[in-house]
This record gives C-alpha cells, sequence and structure tokens, in this order.
C-alpha cells in the first residue's frame, strides 16, 4: 500500500504546487476552484473513504470568503466527489467539466422575509470508545480528528454531549460510584480514569478551538445499588424510595462539581438516556422511568439539588427532557408540561433518530404549536444499528448511509429542530469498542494497525450542513417547483445563504436558486449528490 499511497500523496502535492503558481490574473476565480483534497481510497462499488494518515491530512477549509458577492458551490457525490469547491460569480462559473443534458430542472425560490427557527447547534459525543480509538493514532492525527469535527478548518461544530459516567460504548460497564453500597450522599463519588484518558482531552481540544462550545451531559445508568435490578445494564428503576432520586440528583450534582475543578462547564443536561428504550432493551447501561416518576424526579429531587450544588436549572445549567424516540413523544410530555413547576425547569426536548421513519412529520408540528417556548434537539444518531438488518456494523465509504444523514437532518430542520447532535465521532473498523457488544457505524473510523482514519460519507454530510449554520442561523422560507428534492435554505448570522440540496435519484438536474444571491445562480445538481450553495444575501 505504501508506494501507492506515496504516489497519491505527490500527486496532491504537485497538483496544489501547480496551483499556487495560480496568481488569480488569468481568472476572476480563487486558486482552489475546482479542487477537491479527498485521498479516496475504495472498498467496493460507490464505497469511498477520504484517508488520513501520518504523512497526509487535508481539510475541509474555512468558510469562503463571500464579501466581494462571490457564490461558492460545494459538491460531495456517490461517485467520489468530496467538497469539491467551485464558484459562480456574475454569471460565470469556475466549472471547467462539460455541462450534461438533462430534462430536469428545478428553481429555489427563497422568500427572505419568510423567517422560521435558529440554529441551536450541531455536534457529535465524546465517548468514552472515541477516546479509545483516539488514543490509538498518533496525537497530531488524533488532534487532526477533533479539528475536523471542531475546528474552522473542518466542520465547526458548536456542541459536546458528553456522557455522565461509562456507556455501552466504553471499554465495560462501570459509574462514578460502583463500589459504595447506599453511599446515598454520594461521598465516595469519583471521577473515572476514562474520564481524564479519554474524554477531558478531547474536549479541552474542543473549547480551544470553539470559545462557545456548548456541552450536553446525559446519563446513562446510575450505580447499581440504586437500581431495583441491582444491575447498570439489567432494565430497572431506581430504587422506589425517596432517597434514592435524591441520591441520584446528587450524583449529578456531583458530575458537574467535579467536572468544573476540571476546567469544564456545561450549558445543560438531559433528563437522562433513552428512559423508555432502557426498558425494551436489557443489556447495556439504562434507567427507566415513566413519564409521571420523571417529572417528580426534576422537580422535587434534580432541580433542588442542581441548586444547592450552585448549578440552578434555566440559569447556570439548561435541562432537556425524553432524551428518547420522538415516537414516544406525544405521550410523554403532557406529563412532564402537564406540570407548571417542571415546564418551568425545562427548556426543550431532546430526542433520538432511531424510529424517525415511523414518526410522522406532523408529530413536529404538534411539539412546536404545544410548547413554543421549546427547544427541539436530535441528540442521537447513527447507522448500523439494526440488530439483523444491519448485519455490517460499519459498511467503510458507504453512500446510502451519509444520504440518510443528510435526508434526517434536512427533514428536521424543515420542520423546526433547532440541532442535531452525531453519536461516537470515532470508531474502530468493527465498529466499537463496546463491552455490550452494540457496535454501530461512525463518520470517523479509525485503524489502528495503520495508524490512518478514514472519513466516511456521513462525515461529508454533516459538513455540507453543519459548518454552514453556526448558531443562530434562521431558516427562511422557500417555494421549490420540484418536489423531488430534499433541500433547506438558511441565512446565517453575518448575512449569508446557504442552500443545501440533497438528490437522491439518479439525474442530472438543473437548478436555479432565484431571491438570495442578487442575480439567479445556476447549477446542475449531480446524482446522487449533496450539494451546498453559499455566498452574501443581496
Ligand atoms: C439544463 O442545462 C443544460 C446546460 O445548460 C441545457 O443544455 C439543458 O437544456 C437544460 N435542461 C433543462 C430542462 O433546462
Ligand atoms: C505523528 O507522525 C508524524 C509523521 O510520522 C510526525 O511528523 C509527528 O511528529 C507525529 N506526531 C507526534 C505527536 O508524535
Ligand atoms: C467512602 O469510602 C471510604 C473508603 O473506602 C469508606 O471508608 C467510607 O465508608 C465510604 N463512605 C460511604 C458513605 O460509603
Ligand atoms: C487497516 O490497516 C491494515 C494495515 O495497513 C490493513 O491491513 C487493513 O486492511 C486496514 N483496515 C481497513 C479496514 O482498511
Ligand atoms: C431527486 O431525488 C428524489 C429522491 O429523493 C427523486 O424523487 C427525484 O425525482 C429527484 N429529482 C429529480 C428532479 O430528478
Amino acid at each position: 500500500m505504501v508506494p501507492l499511497i506515496l504516489l497519491i500523496n505527490v500527486l496532491t502535492w504537485s497538483l496544489a504546487i501547480g496551483q499556487d503558481t495560480c496568481d488569480g490574473t488569468n481568472s476572476v476565480f480563487p486558486c482552489d476552484a475546482g479542487q477537491d483534497t479527498c485521498m479516496r481510497r475504495k472498498y467496493g462499488k460507490d464505497q469511498y473513504v477520504c484517508v488520513c494518515d501520518s504523512s497526509y491530512c487535508d481539510d475541509l477549509g474555512p468558510l469562503p470568503d463571500t464579501s466581494d458577492g462571490k457564490v461558492t458551490i460545494y459538491e460531495t457525490t456517490r461517485d467520489g466527489l468530496r467538497f469539491r469547491k467551485n464558484y459562480v460569480y456574475k454569471g460565470q462559473s469556475s466549472l471547467t467539466e462539460p455541462t450534461v443534458k438533462t430534462k430536469k430542472k428545478f428553481t429555489i425560490k427563497v422568500k427572505r422575509d419568510e423567517k422560521h427557527q435558529s440554529i441551536w447547534g450541531f455536534g457529535g459525543a465524546f465517548t468514552d470508545s472515541t477516546g479509545i480509538n483516539l488514543r490509538y493514532l498518533n496525537d497530531t492525527l488524533a488532534a487532526h480528528v477533533i479539528n475536523d469535527y471542531y475546528s474552522p478548518q473542518g466542520i465547526g461544530y458548536s456542541v459536546g454531549r458528553v456522557p455522565v459516567g461509562g456507556t455501552d460504548f466504553s471499554d465495560r460497564p462501570y459509574t462514578y460510584n460502583d463500589d459504595h453500597v447506599d453511599d446515598l450522599e454520594q461521598t465516595n463519588f469519583t471521577l473515572a480514569q476514562d474520564d481524564d484518558l479519554y474524554k477531558i482531552p478531547y474536549i479541552k481540544q474542543a473549547q480551544k478551538l470553539n470559545g462557545n462550545l456548548k456541552l450536553l451531559a446525559s446519563a446513562w445508568s446510575p450505580p447499581a445499588w440504586m437500581k431495583s435490578s441491582n444491575s447498570i445494564s439489567k432494565r430497572g428503576t431506581l430504587k422506589s424510595s425517596d432517597v434514592y432520586y435524591k441520591s441520584w440528583a446528587k450524583y449529578y450534582a456531583k458530575f458537574f462539581t467535579e467536572y468544573k475543578k476540571k476546567g469544564i462547564e456545561f450549558w445543560g443536561l438531559t433528563s437522562g438516556n433513552e428512559p423508555v428504550a432502557s426498558y425494551i432493551h436489557s443489556s447495556f447501561n439504562g434507567l427507566t422511568f415513566t413519564p409521571g416518576s420523571l417529572r417528580d424526579f426534576i422537580r422535587d429531587s434534580l432541580a433542588p439539588e442542581l441548586a444547592k450544588a450552585g448549578f440552578p436549572l434555566q440559569e447556570k445549567l439548561k435541562l432537556l427532557v425524553l432524551d428518547d424516540q420522538l415516537a414516544v413523544v406525544l405521550a410523554w410530555l403532557g406529563k412532564v408540561y402537564g406540570d407548571e413547576a417542571t415546564h418551568s425547569l425545562v427548556s426543550g426536548i431532546a430526542f433520538h433518530w432511531y424510529l424517525n421513519f415511523m414518526t410522522p412529520n406532523f408529530v413536529y408540528s404538534l411539539i412546536h404549536k404545544w410548547y413554543p417556548d421549546q427547544l427541539l434537539i436530535s441528540t442521537e444518531a447513527c447507522e448500523g444499528y439494526r440488530m439483523i438488518l444491519d448485519p455490517h456494523k460499519v459498511i467503510l465509504g458507504d453512500w446510502g448511509r451519509g444520504e440518510n444523514y443528510a435526508s434526517d437532518i434536512i427533514n428536521d430542520l424543515n420542520h423546526g429542530v433547532h440541532g442535531w447532535i452525531d453519536w461516537n465521532m470515532a470508531l474502530d473498523p468493527s465498529g466499537g469498542p463496546n463491552w455490550a457488544d452494540n457496535k454501530v457505524d461512525s463518520p470517523i473510523i479509525v485503524n489502528k494497525t495503520a495508524n490512518e482514519y478514514y472519513r466516511q460519507p456521513m462525515f461529508y454530510s454533516m459538513a455540507h450542513i453543519a459548518k454552514f449554520l453556526p448558531p443562530n442561523s434562521v431558516r427562511l422560507g422557500s417555494k421549490g417547483s420540484h418536489g423531488g428534492v430534499d433541500y433547506t435554505v438558511f441565512q446565517t448570522p453575518d448575512n449569508n445563504i446557504a442552500v443545501i440540496i440533497l438528490n437522491k435519484s439518479k439525474d442530472t438536474i438543473n437548478l436555479t436558486v432565484a431571491a438570495a444571491y442578487g442575480k439567479d445562480v445556476t447549477w446542475q445538481i449531480k446524482p446522487k449528490s449533496l450539494t451546498t450553495i453559499y455566498g452574501k444575501a443581496s
């Protein structure tokens, strides 16, 4: 493999050097027009990843300068383009390849006055497994993975979800107080060495890259001695006596106190990972709540204990409820929000994507109608999670999985969702480690044997959307004359307009974007592609 990689590198470098000589005199376009820096590797038909190793690792690059009215177009396709960059300027295009004959055309007319929800943020999860995989890489490459996600040269994520203790994506089941049975005051609560090895260094790096990083804590399971099942993984609730509810609240308070001592403060927390799903499965870290017991826990235990420890809800920490499948939301929220005192403590609804395929879009509308003051955030998603339907947990370079990410995010955004958080940021080629053998896929796969990592299509789906929609970007209304493609339109705080288009079909489409950039922008949308058009609103 080495000579081939070297050859590709030499080619890439010479290409880059060739382009350095572009002085802009014979073109209105920047020198990177038409550039795509991915070091491709093919794993099967239509299965490309971009490889990063210790001799070559590219960046997505900073957001383009749009001040002179240039519109930038990024394309990623099933056939192997990865974030290829081109420009349209005064009706001229930097594209050098010939246009394709097609019968399909499509106009997106942007409605600048129609403003919808604003963006809260995009991110990934600092699981133990992410850190375990990063530590397999040489430090420079590990840092590059975090850069890929959190730096302005990469996607520029603004959110990190942090598990409170272990999850199934750890090398063993554990909590922060396993050994001291009935330590109800949580006196012997101690962070694990996993925090110091696998989470904190990477969270700190992300904080350095983004000074406004929002951290969201989610707990999977309390210590076994607090649960009705006396087991971290077996289905169970908190033991029924009130003292266990208080104790679980103290555990959260200790977590925020200990992380603060390490220099890490949080934006908020969820009320606990998958309180419903943990009733259905019984094979990894979980804690089941009924809607009524969750309401009481929040109001009578969590809020007072957090306040006592210096983290009052709303003021210091925001609380998101549910953190489970949207399909069950309607049955749940009435109980939680029906109580005024509880409602006033809660800032939003966190949901997971796993049952979205059976969740009609009117659920989003109802949530907005009933709880207009609440954030709606997708807090967990991954591919390869379906037990029998996904025999291969990781499918390197799979386009369909990237398409599913983009399709879900665009649909969420078009239905009022404020943010979207991915699950593990890096896994190994088998989709782990996972102590409960519940392996899945991830946008970045680390190959420790080779000291290299692979960016999958899912990574580029996140990039095409999250990179262009910083917090406080506002979704705009639009009119499309063709219903076939998935797309969404946003205006950023610095007055750029981003149009993100996913076409799942095998057709080329002539697209016109009207009423966004002054002059209409036309572009041929490639078959099986994701396109982002980005320029100054005028
Ligand atoms: C799409 O654009 C191409 C190239 O400009 C043109 O030849 C073709 O007629 C267009 N098709 C439609 C349906 O507008
Ligand atoms: C990682 O490997 C590269 C290439 O071998 C080397 O230049 C770099 O110094 C290494 N980084 C660390 C932190 O060891
Ligand atoms: C905390 O741990 C210490 C040392 O193991 C032990 O002596 C003490 O009893 C524990 N406290 C509780 C409340 O379990
Ligand atoms: C990981 O690297 C090793 C060593 O180069 C190689 O044999 C193996 O095929 C790689 N695995 C994947 C999934 O590419
Ligand atoms: C784009 O893809 C969708 C599938 O999402 C398909 O239904 C549609 O026909 C495609 N659009 C065009 C214009 O071909």
